[in-house]
């Protein structure tokens, strides 16, 4: 007979936190949201850990190598997705481990002859008003001038103008070498009054700007993920098939950790993978795996040497795994059993295992919650599909920014699988859906906002750090009525706050 859970399965709505005693050292500026990414033996230190509890989603439209670059400036990672081909997610990664913090590739590029409103329309797209001007429009050729939304007065312009009637030509530019480190480019800038200074190789082709604000916020950056070498830390998701060709070029691209990206993790499939990486490199490479969403499932990872665990099925955003296919559980309560099995393998074996909260993350305060139940880090989809540095088209529909955030289960995403891996598989029904979500603006000023929050809670909970938050949080499930409460109620909203993360 089929075995049956006695309780309905929740998720995270459904719950509060209960403040606990506040003392005096229980403020914002003392709170630590640092956290294991790998499993560790008990005293010991894990090798990699995150700065903030937050890892965005191994998906296209989400883990590029700009929105990766800009959240490892925050503390947090990126894993970059696993969906394309394998030339072109090592390329991705390896352009974050040789992104220098402070050394922008140029994202914006025109030739002479383009049009103002061609200009325009780029500016539209990257919201970047600093253009270079080279040669042959690339963001490495050779360097003809810059054109900034100084230069030009719209209204005043013909649209047809060409750019090189406005630029500041190359004779007339502040240019410094490529090789130059970033206090001289920051000399530079100081002594010309420049914004952005232009990099250039020895042949006079474009490397890299330079921008005065990018110099300021990264000396503003405590927080970076920095491997040994200063670099940025990246991820990338794997799948169970191609992993013998695909893990050796993440490898030689730089990747610094990676995750077996599956709806359903507890598949044979899974161990085989673990363990071809165990005997091709030992522990030196770090593995997670998921998705699971009890015990069974963890304990079946854990043994086969996962580094980290994800728990979820169904919750994500844009998920249609639980409609189309019937499995799945709520999240909060995927959580709380599985960081129970958690604690009593590490209470076995020594060995503390971080699991991840992947997906159904709406509010911030879900973040919260989900640490509180026990999860070391969350992973989020739509909360970063939504910033500038996603790969997603931004649109203007109805008066409004959005952008566009696919699932990796949908049409869209797994196209490219059919002409790619030439595996014959054929998409039969689709797991997710394609959508868009609310425009945000930049992400770090949307994770400031998240973290803020997450550590003023862990003050009314008496916590310092997530480890304390997890052994002192104590949490009500709310009724269906205690939820209407919650919100605003009986009185007429002058603005409503369509952010979706409040
Ligand atoms: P979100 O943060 O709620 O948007 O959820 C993101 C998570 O949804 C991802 O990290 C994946 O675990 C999951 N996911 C991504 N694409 C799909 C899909 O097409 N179907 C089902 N789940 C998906």
């Amino acid at each position: 007979m089929a075995t049956y859970y006695q309780e309905a399965s929740h998720t995270f709505s459904e719950y509060l936190l209960v403040p606990g005693l506040t003392e005096e050292q229980n403020i914002p500026q003392n709170v630590s949201l640092k956290t294991p990414l790998v499993k560790f033996r008990k005293g010991e230190e894990p090798s990699i850990s995150l700065n903030i509890p937050m890892v965005s989603a191994v998906m296209q439209s989400v883990s590029g190598d700009r929105l990766a670059i800009a959240l490892a400036k925050e503390g947090g990672i990126s894993f970059i997705f696993g969906s394309q081909p394998i030339a072109d997610q090592a390329a991705m990664v390896a352009r974050v481990k040789n992104y220098k913090a402070g050394y922008v590739p140029s994202d914006s590029n025109v030739t002479p002859d383009t049009t103002i409103a061609e200009m325009l329309e780029l500016l539209d797209k990257t919201g970047h008003s600093t253009m270079a001007v080279t040669e042959d429009g690339t963001a490495n050729g050779k360097l003809l001038g810059m054109i900034t939304s100084r230069d030009y007065r719209i209204g005043h312009v013909s649209l047809d103008a060409k750019v090189k009637e406005f630029m500041t030509p190359r004779e007339k530019l502040i240019v410094g070498r490529s090789t130059d480190n970033l206090s001289t480019c920051n000399d530079l800038i100081w002594e010309h009054k420049l914004n952005t200074l232009p990099l250039v190789d020895e042949n006079d082709h474009l490397a890299y700007l330079v921008f005065r604000k990018d110099y300021e916020s990264h000396k503003a950056h405590p927080n970076e993920l920095l491997d040994h070498e200063k670099r940025f830390m990246v991820g990338a998701g794997i799948n169970t098939r191609d992993y013998e060709e695909r893990v050796p070029a993440l490898l030689n691209a730089g990747v610094d950790i990676l995750v077996i990206d599956s709806s359903d993790g507890y598949t044979c499939w899974q161990a085989k993978t673990i363990h071809w990486i165990r005997e091709h490199y030992g522990d030196s490479v770090k593995i997670g795996a998921g998705n699971v969403v009890d015990p069974d499932g963890f304990n079946y990872l854990a043994d086969a040497g996962a580094d980290f665990i994800k728990i979820g099925i169904g919750g994500g955003s844009i998920c249609i795994t639980r409609e189309t296919k019937g499995i799945g559980r709520g999240q909060a309560t995927a959580v709380q059993e599985v960081a129970k099995a958690r604690d009593a393998y590490f209470e076995k074996t020594g060995t503390y295992i971080p699991i991840c909260s992947d997906g159904g993350i709406v509010y911030d305060y879900h973040i919260i919650l989900a640490l509180a139940m026990g999860a070391d880090f969350v992973m989020l989809g739509r909360y970063f599909s939504r910033f500038e540095e996603a790969p997603g088209e931004k649109l203007m529909i109805n008066g409004s920014y959005v952008k566009e955030y696919w699932g990796e289960g949908s049409n869209r995403a797994r196209n490219w699988g059919r002409y790619d891996l030439g595996q014959g598989r054929k998409l039969s029904f689709e797991e997710g859906v394609d959508s868009y979500v609310p425009y945000a603006g930049f992400l770090h000023d949307n994770v400031l906002m998240t973290t803020s929050k997450i550590k003023s809670t862990m003050c009314n909970c008496g916590a310092l750090d997530i480890p304390e938050l997890q052994r002192k949080a104590r949490l009500t499930l709310v009724s269906a009525t205690s939820i209407v409460e919650g919100g605003a109620h009986d009185v007429m909203v002058k603005h409503k706050d369509t952010s979706f993360n409040k």
